[in-house]
């Protein structure tokens, strides 16, 4: 079989967002080029996601449809299901040919040439640092806001999560190589740098004999005078520095947005979630944050219906919402997850009392969301102007310094342009301008 097109789909978080856009790179590298659909390709990549159940799910049915319209095809599996799962895939569908863990994208092309000789391939060692030599040397299309992994991993294990299992230790990449590829981002029209990591606060690199952690790397990359917004994501509260704190009080370019999730708003939850912080130690690093800038806004990811948690320690969560007042949430029902700690423990509540919970806190989050957004109507605004409408090119589409889309009506903006614009309208998820 001849490999002349791929398909590359994505199902979990924005570091598996950033890895797809690797593999897209390597592989057109190779001279293979990109098809919009499965069915067109001779090469189909699924990247994915093992974080709940419903994300590991949907790549079978997936691979089922995907069967039903074509015959002659090779499937890739790769990510974090691929790694979680290993050899048993083979097993669960003949029609997986490549099984390729995250940590080796890089020999993507190889396994490709080997399975004309041996037809199933599988690899899933961790080798980050040669994934991470390889990657940087691949050139990347990216936008005016553009994503960089710079840790990767995660030792904390919480009783829930399964990333310390598919994505192994806690890895960061080395300065030198991250403001290369930053400059190169840069002068190919990014304006925003998003850093990303399992626990990106983590992030800690020795360079020239000296420890380099976040805050050092973003008063580094800040040097850059092409690059005007900075923003790091998924924080753990126990890696909040003071350092790192005061940033957003000292450095304009970093953006007074968090995204730190807290998971539940009980201390005896976040014990046995293994969290390692309580919930008076997580309000003192927002109050902390609020102090040195008020503009601040937090936004968190929750976890509803945690093994054993009780109406008490719900009721908790939603008071620590109404406290904090977070712009943004993801929220989430618990998902069993086999291998980790607390897939043993006996969970009784039931499915719609999960439901409901969520239900409650979704509507609460919804509420503040929509009162954060309309604070903003018929007030000015700066944007960053991410890109324009191919189908109707007098809209633009941007974000504001708290990660609010905005749709603008514009002759004359361009992107990459910091626009200060009048938000007339909004719902609780876009604010709405013209100028
Ligand atoms: N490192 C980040 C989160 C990475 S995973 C942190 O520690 O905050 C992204 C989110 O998925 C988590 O914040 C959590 O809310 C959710 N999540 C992880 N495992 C889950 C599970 N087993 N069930 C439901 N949600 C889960
Ligand atoms: Fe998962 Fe916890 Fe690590 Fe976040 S800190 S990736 S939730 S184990
Ligand atoms: Fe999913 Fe792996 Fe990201 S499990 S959330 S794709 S790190």
């Amino acid at each position: 079989m001849s490999f002349s097109t791929f398909f590359v789909k994505s199902y979990g978080c924005q570091m598996n967002i950033y890895d797809s856009q690797k593999i897209i790179s390597i592989l057109e590298n190779k001279g293979m080029k990109q098809n919009e659909y499965a069915e067109d390709a001779d090469l189909i990549v699924f990247n994915t996601c093992n974080i709940r159940d419903k994300a590991a799910h949907k790549l079978y049915s997936d691979i089922g449809r995907i069967n039903k319209f074509k015959k002659e095809k090779t499937i890739a599996v790769v990510g974090c299901v691929a790694q979680a799962e290993n050899v048993e895939m083979f097993n669960k569908n003949k029609s997986i040919d490549i099984i390729l863990g995250p940590q080796s994208y890089h020999l993507l092309p190889q396994m490709i040439e080997d399975i004309k000789r041996n037809p199933k391939q599988i690899n899933t060692e961790f080798i980050v640092n040669e994934k991470f030599d390889y990657l940087t040397e691949q050139k990347r299309k990216q936008g005016i806001s553009s994503y960089i992994t710079i840790q990767e991993g995660c030792d904390k294990f919480c009783s829930f999560c399964v990333v310390p299992y598919t994505r192994g230790p806690e890895y960061s990449r080395p300065l030198k190589s991250l403001i290369h590829e930053i400059n190169s981002l840069a002068e190919n029209g990014a304006k925003e740098i998003v850093l990303l990591g399992q626990n990106v606060n983590a992030y800690s690199h020795s360079h020239n004999g000296r420890k380099i952690n976040l805050a050092d790397l973003i008063e580094e990359i800040s040097k850059n005078e092409n690059i005007k917004r900075i923003r790091y994501t998924t924080s753990h509260p126990i890696n909040m520095t003071d350092d790192l704190i005061n940033l957003h009080s000292t450095n304009k370019k970093l953006m007074p947005f968090l995204h730190l999730p807290v998971q539940s708003g009980s201390s005896e939850v976040l014990k046995k979630m293994n969290r390692k912080y309580d919930i008076n130690f997580y309000i003192k690093i927002i109050e902390k944050l609020k102090t040195i800038n008020p503009q601040i806004e937090i936004s968190s990811d929750f976890i509803i219906g945690y093994p054993g948690e009780s109406e008490q320690d719900f009721k908790k969560t939603l008071d620590l919402v109404d406290q904090i007042k977070f712009t943004q949430s993801y929220s989430f029902i618990y998902s069993s997850r086999p291998g980790t700690k607390s897939s043993f423990e006996n969970d009784e509540t039931p499915p719609n009392i999960k439901k409901e919970r969520l239900f409650i806190l979704q509507e609460k989050l919804k509420e503040i969301q929509l009162k954060f957004n309309k604070s903003f109507c018929g007030k000015n605004i700066d944007v960053l102007i991410e890109n324009q409408s191919i189908s109707n090119p007098e809209y633009f589409f941007g974000r504001t310094p708290f990660m609010q889309s905005v749709y603008i009506k514009s002759q004359e903006i361009k992107p990459g342009e910091v626009k200060n614009v009048n938000i007339s309208t909004c719902n609780h998820k876009n604010l709405y301008a013209s100028c």
